[in-house]
């Protein structure tokens, strides 16, 4: 079944027609910058521009990158605070007339890893860890999604959150090259290990595709692998979620 994924980030909202069945991206990914407000009602109209632009008919999967449950935004994130208490899944139902999936972006992006990736099949604790404006985390026991996990919310130091001492944002705020940001991004890492002791990380998020730049700083003793998907995996992901949703009446 073809599917409107769409990947909600600090930067951008990225779309693309996916075959939910196979985790096969059908076009081009299409991106729009998000709105610099980042408000509910800004950035429900680029959603709507996203569908119109695939000229769509069908329901929509879409990450989104905050605590999501029952559709409603629990947390800001790294989006405008009026988001909180906001049902997702009805403003983007309003402003584009279609049925809307919603899920966070991590957890979506680790639901392509683990269907069509490098977590098919893996038993055990996976974790999925995106790097974009936040630190992203979806956890998978034995292949059954654990939502809304928050790893990049660990309290650390002067940053209050690790996120903003170890997200690509960090990086780009600070200046930092990636030598030096892959050594905070390891941190985060043991950080991950110590307290949930994963049997596998999988990397993805924009930053992935410089994978070669910073995996050598990687010094854990858990397996930490690149998601062969990238960053596509949120789009590949959402889409797959819609179609659990379509299929059960519910996600898992
Ligand atoms: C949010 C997470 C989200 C991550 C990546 C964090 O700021 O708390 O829910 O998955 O950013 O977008």
């Amino acid at each position: 079944m073809e599917i409107l994924g769409i990947d909600v980030g600090g930067s951008g909202i990225k779309g693309a027609l996916v075959n939910a069945e196979t985790g096969e991206m059908l076009t081009e990914r299409y991106r729009i910058p998000t709105p610099s407000s980042r408000k509910p009602e800004d950035m429900a109209k680029v959603i709507a521009q996203i569908v119109d632009h695939f000229k769509y008919k069908g329901p929509v999967g879409c990450g989104f990158p905050t605590i999501v449950k029952n559709g409603v935004c629990q947390s800001p994130g790294n989006l405008h605070p009026s988001w909180v208490g906001v049902n997702i899944d009805e403003l983007f139902t309003k402003a584009t007339g279609h049925e809307f999936t919603v899920l966070n972006d991590a957890d979506a992006a680790g639901y392509a890893s683990m269907n069509y990736g490098v977590g098919k099949g893996k038993e055990g604790l996976i974790i999925m860890i995106t790097i974009g404006t936040g630190l992203g985390s979806g956890a998978f026991y034995n292949g059954i999604l654990l939502p809304n996990f928050e790893l990049g919310q660990i309290p650390f130091k002067k940053y209050k959150k690790i996120e903003h001492y170890a997200a690509a944002s960090a990086k780009e705020r600070e200046g930092l090259t990636f030598e030096k940001w892959g050594k905070r991004f390891n941190k985060f890492l043991k950080l991950v290990e110590l307290i949930i002791s994963p049997d596998l990380i999988i990397v993805g998020g924009g930053t992935s595709k410089r994978w070669q730049e910073f995996n050598h700083l990687i010094t854990i003793e858990t397996d930490v692998v690149k998601a062969e998907l990238m960053n596509h995996a949120g789009i590949i992901g959402a889409a797959v979620a819609c179609l659990r949703e379509q299929h059960h009446g519910h996600l898992d």
